[in-house]
C-alpha cells in the first residue's frame, strides 16, 4: 500500500508547530504497518538544500505563475517529493507570512500549487508511483481533495486531517479561475465558504474520510462553540470523521539518550532530573533552588494557548514559592507581558522568546511540571513529551489535553493512576486553583513520584495511532479496488 502525504511542514526540515512533528513522524510509524508513505512538501529554501541530488521526475512550464519541478529523493530518512517552484516558495520571512508576520498576498496560489501537484501525483503523474491514498493535512493541502474529485476518472482515496480548525485558508471568490476551479464548484456543495473560497472547507467537503487529532476535539468541532463555522459541515460528515490521537517520535524524545539533555535519565533514575533542573535554572537565570516547584512552558504565544491567563495567575504561582521557565514566540503583547513578569520577579520567572529546540528539550527534562492552559487544543504534543520526560502536565481539560492526561483527583490518586492535573473551565481562577493544587501535590513526594512514574510509563508513541490510520487507508483502498 502506497500513500502520498501532503503537508506544508515536515520535521526536522521545516517546522512552525506540531503539524511538522506529525508529518515527520507518521511515515516511519506507518512503514512498520507495511505502508509506504511519500511526503509532498513545498520547496522552501531549507527543503531545496536538503534535496540536493534529488531527481527531477516531472517539470511544469507554468505552475501558478512560473516553472516548477517535482523532485524525488530521500533525506533524513524521509521519502520526499519536493515541489521546486521558486516563484512560490523561495521568499524572505516565514513559511506563510512576510518578515512582519503578515500573510503573503499569494498564499492562495502557493498552496493551490501544492494541492494541484498532489492531485496530479495522486492520479499517476510520476511514473512508477501511483498512490492508493492521498492524505492531505490542514488547509494548505485542502484543495487536493477537490482537484482529485472534480477531475473525474479513476483516483486514489482521499483523507483530510484537521490539525487546527482555526486556520482555514479563506480567500476571495474572484480567485476561482486563477485557482483552476470550475464555476460550478463555487457552491455550498463545493468549495464555497461565506461567499469566498475555503481551502479547508473544500477539503472537508470532498474528502472520503476526515480525521482530526484527538477524539475529544473530533466531538468539540461538531458543536457551534468549537466548530469555528465549520461545525454544520462536520456534523453532516460525522459518519466519516474520526479522532485519532497524535503520538510523539520516541527516538527524538527519549530522555535516556537525548543529546540535548545534560543528564540523560529514565523512569528508573528520575532523580537524575535534578541535574537538568539545575541546568535549566541556570540557563534562564532562575534561583538555583532544588525545592521550588519549577513550572515549564514550551509554546507558540497565541490566544489559543491561554498564556494571557498565566500572566494573570502569576502572582499565585510566585506567592506559592514556585518558579516559571518559559520558551515561546509569537504575539508581541504576550512577549511583552512575560518580559515584564521576568523583570518584576528576577530569579523566579525566566523567559526566552526564540525558537530553540535544545531549550525545549531542557525544559521538558528539567521542569517539575509543564503548564498547558489552552483555550482549545486539537491534540497538543508538549504534554506528551512532558509525560515521557517526567514533567507533570498541568493542562486545561479540552481537546487532546482531555484525552491524554489523567487528572489527580482523589480517586485517581488513591488508585495510583493519575498522570497530571486538569482544570476546566479555562479561566484565570481555575488556572490559579490548578496551580495551587499542583503545589499541594508537590509537597507530597510519594504522590508526586507516583504521578511522575505513571506519566513516564504512558504509551505516547505512534504505534497505536499508526494502526488506526492504516485501517482507514486500507478501508479506502478496498473501496476503490
Ligand atoms: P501547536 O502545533 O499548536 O503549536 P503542539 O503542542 O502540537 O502545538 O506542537 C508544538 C511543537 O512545537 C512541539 O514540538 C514543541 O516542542 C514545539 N515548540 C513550540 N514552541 C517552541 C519554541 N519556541 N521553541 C522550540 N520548540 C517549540
Ligand atoms: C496543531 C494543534 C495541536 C496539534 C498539532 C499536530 O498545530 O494546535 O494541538 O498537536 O496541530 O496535530
Amino acid at each position: 500500500m502506497r500513500v502520498l502525504s501532503v503537508a506544508s511542514e515536515i520535521f526536522p526540515l521545516v517546522k512552525t508547530g506540531g503539524l511538522a512533528d506529525v508529518a515527520g513522524a507518521l511515515p516511519g510509524a506507518l512503514a512498520r504497518e507495511g505502508i509506504a508513505v511519500r511526503s509532498l512538501v513545498p520547496g522552501y529554501p531549507a527543503l531545496l538544500s536538503a534535496s540536493e541530488g534529488f531527481e527531477a521526475v516531472y517539470s511544469y512550464d507554468n505552475l501558478f505563475g512560473g516553472p516548477a519541478q517535482v523532485l524525488s529523493g530521500t533525506a533524513v530518512g524521509l521519502d520526499l517529493f519536493v515541489l521546486n517552484a521558486p516563484h512560490l516558495f523561495v521568499r524572505p520571512g516565514g513559511l506563510y507570512g512576510d518578515a512582519g508576520g503578515r500573510d503573503l498576498p499569494d498564499n492562495a496560489q502557493r498552496f493551490a500549487a501544492l494541492a494541484w501537484a498532489a492531485a496530479e501525483i495522486g492520479r499517476g503523474l510520476v511514473p512508477g508511483f501511483a498512490p492508493d491514498v492521498v492524505h492531505a493535512h490542514d488547509w494548505q493541502a485542502g484543495l487536493a481533495p477537490p482537484y482529485l474529485r472534480l477531475a473525474g476518472g479513476p483516483r486514489p482515496g482521499v483523507v483530510m486531517t484537521i490539525h487546527n480548525l482555526s486556520h482555514q485558508g479563506a480567500f476571495p471568490a474572484g480567485l476561482l479561475a486563477a485557482l483552476r476551479l470550475p464555476p460550478s464548484a463555487l457552491a455550498v456543495e463545493g468549495v464555497e465558504y461565506y461567499g469566498g473560497i475555503g481551502f479547508l472547507k473544500a477539503g472537508l467537503y470532498y474528502a472520503d474520510r476526515i480525521t482530526t487529532v484527538s477524539p475529544t476535539y473530533a466531538a468539540e468541532i461538531q458543536t457551534p462553540e468549537g466548530g469555528m463555522s465549520l461545525d454544520g459541515l462536520l456534523r453532516t460528515r460525522a459518519s466519516v470523521l474520526s479522532g485519532i490521537l497524535n503520538g510523539i517520535d520516541e527516538t527524538v524524545w527519549n530522555p535516556a539518550s537525548d543529546p540535548l539533555v545534560p543528564a540523560p535519565f529514565s523512569a528508573r533514575q528520575p532523580r537524575r532530573r535534578r541535574l537538568n533542573k539545575a541546568a535549566l535554572q541556570e540557563r534562564l537565570g532562575l534561583d538555583g533552588d532544588p525545592t521550588a516547584l519549577l513550572f515549564g512552558v514550551v509554546s507558540r504565544l497565541s490566544w489559543q494557548k491561554g498564556l494571557d491567563l498565566l500572566i494573570e495567575a502569576l502572582p499565585v504561582l510566585i506567592g506559592a514559592g514556585a518558579q516559571l521557565a518559559l520558551l515561546g514566540s509569537g504575539e508581541p503583547t504576550l512577549e511583552r507581558g512575560f518580559a515584564a513578569a521576568a523583570d518584576a520577579h528576577p530569579g523566579r520567572v525566566g523567559v526566552d522568546f526564540g525558537y530553540d529546540e535544545a531549550l525545549a528539550h531542557l525544559i521538558q527534562a528539567g521542569s517539575d511540571a509543564l503548564l498547558v492552559p489552552s483555550r482549545f487544543e486539537p491534540c497538543g504534543l508538549t504534554q506528551l513529551c512532558a509525560l515521557r520526560y517526567g514533567s507533570v502536565p498541568v493542562v486545561s481539560r479540552v481537546g487532546g489535553l482531555a484525552d491524554t492526561i489523567i487528572d489527580a483527583n482523589e480517586m485517581a490518586t488513591a488508585a495510583g493512576v493519575a498522570t497530571g492535573v486538569q482544570f476546566n473551565p479555562v479561566d484565570r481562577d481555575m488556572l490559579k486553583a490548578a496551580i495551587n493544587r499542583t503545589q499541594t501535590l508537590w509537597r507530597n513526594p510519594k504522590d508526586w513520584s507516583r504521578m511522575q512514574a505513571n506519566g513516564m510509563r504512558s504509551d505516547v508513541g505512534w504505534g497505536r495511532p499508526a494502526r488506526r490510520y492504516a485501517e482507514i487507508y486500507r478501508g479506502l483502498a478496498q473501496n476503490s479496488a
